[in-house]
């Protein structure tokens, strides 16, 4: 049977680091109250005029394509996971196929919008494809720019001090190597939720599609979140979708080498990492360098990982996230 593994990883961040003291120069915030809240310390923000989610997604992609041993021309179709898209429409992964020069080849590219669970819904999408025969190559990518849309004022302060810029990308190829390769996705939503943690505007529900300063005045056009509810549900949601991956597996808490979780705070992480009972040796956190990437943070999670040894050949690697939507997934791969 065919099945998928990941054959290469690459990310990207913008060089523009900016970090919590920085940030108290803009709003009322200060390095204790976002350390302590959330566990960042320090974010990248894109460059305007330099950066753009498909041309980080791209340098994110080259690498990955690169360590996979493959060309841009290798790879079969995109999956491209954002919240932030270069334009209403196209979507980014048209964007991205131009960026690698792979346009002339006329390969298929999906654009998801599933946000914090972008880079696991991709990677389920992907697997499906390799497993059914359809294609040998699949690039799964997450890029963010939020500073641009994010709000520098008391009013969303609490939102704007968790989220960060950045890319990851994943090459996904076909393998037959018994036992290896990702072994189960779950992919869930709850649409009751959506207005918890959301940007209302631009949208197709407003006049001519524009916006007027009354939309930045009365908040439309920055992300809302109810952070409260949201912590409560992703501490309850992140462990039972792991469950659910290990109970289809039959695999326990005790089996997973390596959990890379969503980097949605560190609070969320570790209270999800206490109630699996991981040690902390098991668990890869590095929001405190980038802050929450959304769609970019388990592909950034996973390539610093792996550069730094902890994925091994063999390894149960654990991904799960929760966030907007609400959507929650989770994968068991096995490297
Ligand atoms: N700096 C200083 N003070 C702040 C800040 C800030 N950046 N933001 C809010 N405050 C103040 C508030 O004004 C409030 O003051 P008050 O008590 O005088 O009214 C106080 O801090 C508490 O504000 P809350 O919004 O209630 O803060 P809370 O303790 O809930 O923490 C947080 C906010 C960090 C967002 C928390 O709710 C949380 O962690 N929620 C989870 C949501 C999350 O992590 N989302 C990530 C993105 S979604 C995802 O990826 C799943």
């Amino acid at each position: 049977m065919n099945r998928s593994r990941i054959s290469g990883l690459g990310f990207y961040v913008p060089s523009n680091v900016v970090t919590n003291h920085d940030l108290a120069q803009r709003i009322d915030t200060t390095d204790e109250w976002i350390q302590e809240r959330t566990g960042v310390q320090e974010r990248h923000y894109y460059t305007p005029g330099e950066d753009t989610v498909a041309n980080m997604a791209a340098k994110a992609s080259r690498i990955a394509i690169e360590r996979a041993g493959l060309q841009p021309s290798d790879i079969d179709f995109i999956v491209f996971a954002t919240l932030s898209p270069d334009y209403f429409f196209p979507g980014s992964g048209v964007l991205l196929q131009r960026e690698l020069g792979i346009n002339g080849s006329g390969i298929g590219a999906l654009d998801i919008r599933n946000q914090c669970s972008g880079f696991i819904y991709g990677l389920s999408i992907g697997d499906q494809f390799i497993r059914t025969g359809m294609y040998k190559n699949v690039l799964v990518v997450g890029s963010e720019i939020h500073s641009s849309g994010l709000e520098f004022s008391d009013r969303g302060r609490h939102v704007t001090v968790i989220f960060g810029d950045g890319a990851g990308a994943a090459v996904l190829s076909r393998t037959d190597k018994e036992g290896q390769g990702i072994l189960t996705t779950h992919l869930h939503a709850d649409g009751e939720h959506a207005e918890q943690l959301a940007v209302i505007a631009p949208s197709s529900n407003f006049p001519d599609r524009k916006m007027g300063s009354e939309n930045f005045e009365n908040g439309d056009a920055y992300p809302v979140m109810n952070g409260r509810y949201v912590f409560k549900f992703a501490v309850s949601k992140f462990p039972e979708v792991i469950r659910e991956a290990l109970a289809a597996t039959g695999l326990t808490e005790a089996d997973i080498d390596l959990f890379i979780p969503h980097q949605a705070n560190l609070r969320i992480s570790e209270a999800v990492r206490q109630e699996l009972n991981l040690p902390e040796e098991k668990v890869y956190n590095n929001i405190m360098k980038y802050g929450n990437t959304t769609a970019a943070s388990i592909p950034i999670a996973l390539t610093e990982a792996w550069e730094q040894g902890k994925v091994k050949e063999g390894d149960l690697v654990c991904l799960a996230a929760f966030g907007s939507g609400f959507t929650w997934a989770s994968a068991l791969i096995r490297w």
